[in-house]
Formats: structure tokens, sequence, C-alpha cells
């Protein structure tokens, strides 16, 4: 049984792994097997946050719930946006890694923010059995999308969306 947030944790580790290894790839098709995977990996993470995490968050009305929400959803979309501003250019070439540089800097800066405010903020008042149980669903979430499967990474619209979960 694992806790959200601990798979969460997991996650951004993962990311930083993968940007890491860019920096190593030796051509074109070693950056475009980190790539590929790194990009959605990312993805599928910001889907099931939007699913499983920000809903519960929203929900617990906190003081800065909506906030941390509405800027969470503005940087999931410009991850995705960058994600396919890269999948537009050749592998490699300069505006592709403009665009994964974009995505890099974006992700790093959410991360922290998820880190640094949601998590410790979600931590404080979701008890230790929701804990459990969203990471429960976490899991299962990736065990029914492999390789994102059925999912559509599309942007959304973070006042609508706080609306329709808060
Ligand atoms: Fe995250
Ligand atoms: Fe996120």
């Amino acid at each position: 049984m694992d806790d959200i947030t601990a798979l969460i944790l997991d996650d951004h580790a993962a990311f930083r792994r993968g940007f890491a290894r860019l920096d190593d790839a030796q051509d074109a098709e070693q950056l475009a097997a980190v790539w590929d995977t790194l990009a959605l990996h990312l993805e599928i993470h910001a889907e099931a946050e939007e699913l499983i995490l920000y809903p519960h968050l929203l929900r617990q009305h906190t003081e800065d719930a909506a906030e941390e929400t509405d800027d969470a959803i503005r940087d999931h979309n410009k991850i995705r946006d960058a994600i396919e501003a890269a999948r537009a250019r050749p592998v490699g070439s300069d505006a592709w890694w403009k665009a994964v540089w974009e995505a890099r800097k974006e992700n790093s800066e959410h991360l922290a923010e998820e880190e640094d405010e949601v998590l410790p903020d979600f931590r404080r008042h979701a008890g230790l059995d929701l804990r459990l149980e969203l990471g429960e669903r976490w899991l299962a979430f990736y065990g029914e999308h492999p390789s994102g499967r059925g999912l559509t990474f599309t942007d959304k619209d973070p006042k609508r969306y706080i609306q329709e979960h808060g």
C-alpha cells in the first residue's frame, strides 16, 4: 500500500533522471528513445494528478487550494504544449531542443511548487486512509492505461476545472 504523495515523488524523481539522460544521449536515436518515454510519462502523470490528486485538494477547501490548482493546471498546459511543440520538430534539431528545454524548465518549476506547496498542503489535511486509497487509485490508473492507452492529453481551462471539481 502506497501513499499517493510518495508515488508522485517517485515520478518526479524519474522526470529529473529522464531530463538528465538527455544530456548524455549521443545521437538522435538515443534522444528519441529517452524523450519519447519521458514525454509520455509526463503526460500520464499530469492526467493522473488532474483526475486523482487535485480534485481532493480542492475538496479540502484550504486557503490556497484554488490558487495552487490554478497554477498547476496552467503549468501542466505549458508542459503539454512544449511536448506538442517538440513532437512537430526533427529530434535533435535546434527547434526540438528549444521545445524540450521549455518543457524541462516549466517542469522543474512545477515540481518545486508541487513539492513545496501542494503536497505539504495536501498532507496536512488528508488523513492516511485517504492518502493510501488515492495511492491505490493512482497505481490502478497507470495499470489501466499502459503506455497512456485510452488517454487524450489535452489542455484544460483552469477556471472551468476548478468549478467542476471545487
Ligand atoms: Fe507532479
Ligand atoms: Fe503536476
